[in-house]
C-alpha cells in the first residue's frame, strides 16, 4: 500500500518546494496537481481563450475533454505536453490565473481525479495541491495544510518568477494572489480549506528546511 502525504495550501505558500524536498527525503513519488490544472489552462490559452472568456456549456465541455485527454509526460525534471517541453511556460502568472478559473469547473476536476489517484502506485507519494487531503486522497494518513502570510507568499512568488526569468512586480503579484485565494476558497467544488484532521502549519517565519523538518516530525509521529 502506498503511504500518502497530502500537502494543501494557498498559492505560493511554499508547497511545491516543501513537497519536492519531502518526497526526495523519503524516497516517495511527487504529484504536483497544480501542474495538471496549469496544463489545461495552457491548452485554453493556446486556443486563444483569455481570462475574460466566459465559460458557457460548450467551453466547459471542451475544458473537460482537454483535462481527460491530456497528452502529458512527467519526467524527473520536465513536463512534456503534446511533445513540447512546457516546464517553464506553465509557471507564468497568466497560466496560474487561468488555471484557477478553470479549476472552479466541476467537470474539469472530475476529469482529473483518476489521473491524480493513479500517481499512488509506489511505496509513497507526496501530493501537493488544494484538495489533496479533502477530495483526492481523503484516506491519506498524513495531511498537512501549509499557510503563510500573503506578504511573504507574494515575496516568495516574486523570487520564484524572477529566478525563472519571468518579469514580475510586487503590486500586481499581491493583487493576483488575493484574486486567486478568493477564487480558490470561495468556489463551490473542492474549495481550498484544511482537510479534516490536517496539521495546519504556518510557515511565515520558517525556512524551507525548518518547514520540512516540522512535517517530517509530524509524519514520524503518525507513521513510524
Ligand atoms: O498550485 P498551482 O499554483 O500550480 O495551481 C494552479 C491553480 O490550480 C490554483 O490556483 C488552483 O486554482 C488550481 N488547483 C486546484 N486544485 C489542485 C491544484 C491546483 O484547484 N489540487
Amino acid at each position: 500500500m502506498t503511504i500518502i502525504i497530502t500537502l494543501d495550501g494557498p498559492t505560493a505558500s511554499g508547497k511545491g518546494a516543501v513537497a519536492a524536498a519531502l518526497a526526495e527525503h523519503l524516497g516517495f513519488d511527487y504529484l504536483d496537481s497544480g501542474a495538471l490544472y496549469r496544463l489545461v489552462a495552457w491548452q485554453a490559452l493556446h486556443a486563444g481563450w483569455t481570462i475574460d472568456t466566459p465559460f458557457d456549456d460548450e467551453h466547459k465541455l471542451q475544458l473537460s475533454e482537454w483535462a481527460r485527454h491530456l497528452n502529458v509526460v512527467f519526467t524527473h525534471q520536465h513536463i512534456i505536453l503534446n511533445d513540447a517541453d512546457v516546464t517553464s511556460a506553465i509557471r507564468a502568472e497568466a497560466v496560474g490565473n487561468m488555471a484557477s478559473k478553470i479549476a472552479a469547473v466541476s467537470s474539469v476536476r472530475t476529469s482529473l481525479l483518476q489521473r491524480q489517484r493513479g500517481f499512488a502506485r509506489g511505496k509513497g507519494l507526496v501530493a501537493d495541491g488544494r484538495d489533496m487531503g479533502s477530495v483526492v486522497f481523503p484516506d491519506a494518513p498524513v495531511k498537512v495544510f501549509l499557510t503563510a502570510s500573503s506578504e511573504i507568499r507574494a515575496e516568495r512568488r516574486y523570487k520564484q518568477l524572477i529566478n525563472k526569468g519571468f518579469s514580475a512586480n510586487m503590486r500586481d503579484l499581491v493583487a493576483d494572489l488575493n484574486e486567486r485565494d478568493e477564487r480558490d476558497t470561495k468556489r463551490i467544488h473542492a474549495p481550498l480549506k484544511p482537510a479534516q484532521g490536517a496539521y495546519v502549519l504556518d510557515s511565515t517565519d520558517l525556512t524551507l528546511p525548518q518547514t520540512v523538518a516540522k512535517i517530517l516530525d509530524y509524519y514520524a509521529s503518525i507513521v513510524a
